[in-house]
């Protein structure tokens, strides 16, 4: 029996495993806030109800104990849907002997992250990483309907998919240097030619020195490749894709949201057609509210914050100066200066939770690319060989999970959207 599902037992007796929340006590009465996983209760035990000996063994009840209880389910006699449970027994399964670290008090992030073994189980740590997992099942659950079919990269890879001074790299026995992946896109871009349309997901890692809130050194990426897809086909992928998972995180995580205090009418707004605008035009629009940024530059953090302060939905940065982007993503055929990626920019100061692009698909240009960026040629052959064998248009993106969890649930600092986050300075606990 879970918290979830008491509502099943209303007016019956229910038995809930977990872990003690908070403690208050008033005369003959304990309140015990319960935590199964599932969901809290407030549970009442009075001295009335358990008799002497059970209410002086209630006295040792501490936070963080883990305990059984066993009582009767009845109605919050205020809050529709909530449920409390009248306690006729219970079961002790460990009581703690120290005082529980983190307490109701305020603690620094440190100090939090310190303990984030313990930290998990606050309440709003609790609900982000349930609002994840629904962000993870609604992407395979999107992607499949879509005739995606998921195809897992490797990690350990011989060269690097987005420039090479972000590597982390490992002995590789006598083969020298392997590198941790920094993206599955090149060999997804492999797999579509046997299956149309792929996806992976998994930890990405990125030795990147920068100490901002939405970068961390390992990160859960979802890459998707299409075959006979444009660079407008990959952007419709994107924006149902996000769209998609917002609309199933609202349905399904609602209670999550509420713990997280999210402002819910704004995800409700998350409707496609996303914003787009150029590179060239965003940089002007930027230039105009004050930015310092010019025609050969990335977007930086506040730039990503002003240019969707005004709007619902996120926006498609698209059609970037070939000079600042991947080597492999396609020259736009209007620019030879341009290529056809976007980044999608999320609303709200969240900044960029999607790169995608259409690829380049012709030999000749791809090699040149790769020697003008001075790319390991001879790494590379495979990559050139779909090049040679049936090459077709297709194009692919990438989400970074963390991004779209901290956008999705309001929480500015990504490292709480993963469990156990490694950043230049934290690989504990
Ligand atoms: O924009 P990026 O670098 O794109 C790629 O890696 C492409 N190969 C993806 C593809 O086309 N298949 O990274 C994709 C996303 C970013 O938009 C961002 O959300 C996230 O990954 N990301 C990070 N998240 C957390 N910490 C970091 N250091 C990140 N770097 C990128
Ligand atoms: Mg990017």
């Amino acid at each position: 029996m879970y918290i979830k599902e008491l509502e099943k037992y209303k007016n019956k007796e229910a038995t809930l495993s977990g872990w003690i929340y908070n403690v208050r006590s008033s005369g003959s009465i304990m309140f015990l806030q319960l935590r199964d996983g599932t969901g809290f209760v407030q549970c009442i035990l009075s001295k009335d109800e358990v008799g002497d000996k059970k209410w002086a063994e209630a006295q040792s009840i501490v936070l963080e104990t883990s305990i059984e209880l066993t009582g009767k389910v009845v109605a919050h006699p205020k809050q529709a849907g909530v449920f409390e449970l009248q306690i006729t027994d219970f079961k002790l399964y460990q009581v703690p002997t120290e005082e529980y670290p983190i307490s109701k008090k305020e603690h620094g992030p440190e100090f939090l992250l310190d303990n984030r073994h313990l930290w998990l189980r606050s309440k709003k740590q609790w609900a982000i990483q349930r609002v994840r997992d629904e962000v993870i099942k609604a992407t395979y659950d999107f992607l499949h309907q879509e005739n995606f079919i998921k195809i897992d990269s490797p990690i350990l890879t011989p060269n690097a998919c987005e420039g090479t001074t972000t590597l982390f790299g490992v002995d590789y026995f006598d083969l020298g240097k392997a590198y941790l992946s920094q993206s599955g896109q090149l060999y997804l871009e492999a797999a579509i030619m046997a299956h149309g349309r792929v996806f992976d997901f998994g930890p990405t890692f990125r030795a990147e020195k920068s100490k901002t809130r939405r970068h961390l050194t390992e990160f859960w990426m979802m890459d998707a490749e299409t075959a006979f897809c444009d660079h407008e086909c990959n952007m419709k992928i994107q924006e149902n894709l996000i769209s998609y998972i917002v609309a199933e995180v609202v349905k399904n995580k609602r209670a999550e949201l509420e713990i997280l205090e999210r402002d819910i009418t704004k995800l409700e707004k998350i409707k496609v057609p996303f914003g787009r605008i150029t590179h060239a035009e965003a940089v002007k629009k930027l230039q105009a509210l004050g930015s310092k940024i010019t025609e050969q530059d990335d977007l930086g953090a506040e730039d990503e914050t002003l240019l969707t302060q005004d709007s619902a939905v996120p926006i498609f940065v698209e059609k970037w100066p070939k000079g600042i982007k991947a080597f492999y993503m396609k020259r736009d055929p209007q620019d030879d200066n341009l290529v056809l990626g976007s980044d999608l920019i999320a609303t709200e100061g969240h900044g960029e939770l999607i790169g995608g692009s259409q690829r380049e698909d012709d030999y000749e240009i791809l090699k040149q690319r790769i020697i003008d960026e001075k790319l390991p040629l001879k790494e590379f052959e495979w990559y050139l060989d779909l090049r040679k064998f049936g090459s077709v248009p297709h194009s692919g993106f990438g989400y970074g999970l963390e991004r779209l969890v901290g956008w999705i649930s309001g929480t500015p600092h990504i490292r709480e959207t993963i469990p156990f986050p490694r950043m230049i300075n934290r690989l504990k606990p």
